[in-house]
């Protein structure tokens, strides 16, 4: 499969790597297609990843990762370009966070609104399923912990989408991954997120992902 990743921070990285391992051909897009980081990253990987603008990676992908500042979505998205996103699943990882107060990062949005329905009202024609933004990148692909594989919680409006990113998740090592249901359940989705900082901040647990127990 084709996939396209919007950012080439270490999210953007990571999940292309991810890509690139399980046989996909990657192109990462940017503000620049000559980035630095993002040239780095293609040439470590070879031949199946490639570097462009984000109106580049997404017209390339047939499925999108949106993997960039939370603040810049709206900025990434209209470079894009909404009609190259039409009909494509259309990957959120992102989290709208506020870094201005010095401390933890607070939600810039939230209450009856999320980053997840803003990125969907920006891009109306794409299937926008929220997935990998309640864990940090270094266990985003393969996370292997001593109390087994963890969860995911993924929402959005169109359930094939939904099963597809369920069953790519599984590829990526996931345990159980749990649907919240439309892309509004974002709005639980993103405070997971400062969840996993404050108690990664307060243990210096980096290494760490949520797992719903059952009996
Ligand atoms: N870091 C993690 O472990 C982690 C975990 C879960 C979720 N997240 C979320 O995933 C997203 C990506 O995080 P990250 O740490 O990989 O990278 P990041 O530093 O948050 O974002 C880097 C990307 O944002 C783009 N960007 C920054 N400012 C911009 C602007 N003004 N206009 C257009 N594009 C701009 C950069 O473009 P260029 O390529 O042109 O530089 C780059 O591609 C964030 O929303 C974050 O909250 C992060």
């Amino acid at each position: 499969m084709k996939v396209g990743v919007l950012g080439s921070g270490d999210v953007g990285k990571a999940l292309g790597k991810a890509f690139v391992a399980l046989g996909h051909d990657v192109k990462m897009g940017s503000r620049s297609a000559t980035n630095e980081k993002a040239l780095a990253w293609a040439r470590a990987l070879g031949p199946k990843a490639s570097v462009g603008t984000f109106a580049d990676a997404a017209g390339f992908g047939e499925l999108v990762l949106l993997a960039t500042l939370g603040e810049a979505n709206e900025e990434v998205l209209k470079a894009a370009g909404p009609e190259r996103l039409a009909g494509k699943i259309l990957i959120d990882t992102t989290n709208p966070l506020d870094h201005s107060g010095g401390g933890p990062p607070k939600l810039s949005v939230s209450g009856n609104d999320s980053g997840g329905e803003r990125v969907q009202r920006l891009v109306p024609g794409a299937k926008v399923v929220k997935a990998f933004n309640t864990v940090g990148n270094a266990l985003m692909f393969r996370p292997e912990l001593p109390g087994g594989p963890p969860d995911m919680f993924i929402a959005g409006n169109d359930a094939a989408a939904k099963q597809t990113v369920t069953a790519l998740l599984k590829d990526f090592g996931w345990g159980e991954v749990h649907d919240l249901g439309g892309i509004e359940s974002s709005r639980y989705l993103e405070p997971m997120c400062i969840v996993w900082v404050l108690s990664a901040l307060r243990g210096q647990h980096w290494n760490q992902a949520f797992k719903l127990l059952r009996k």
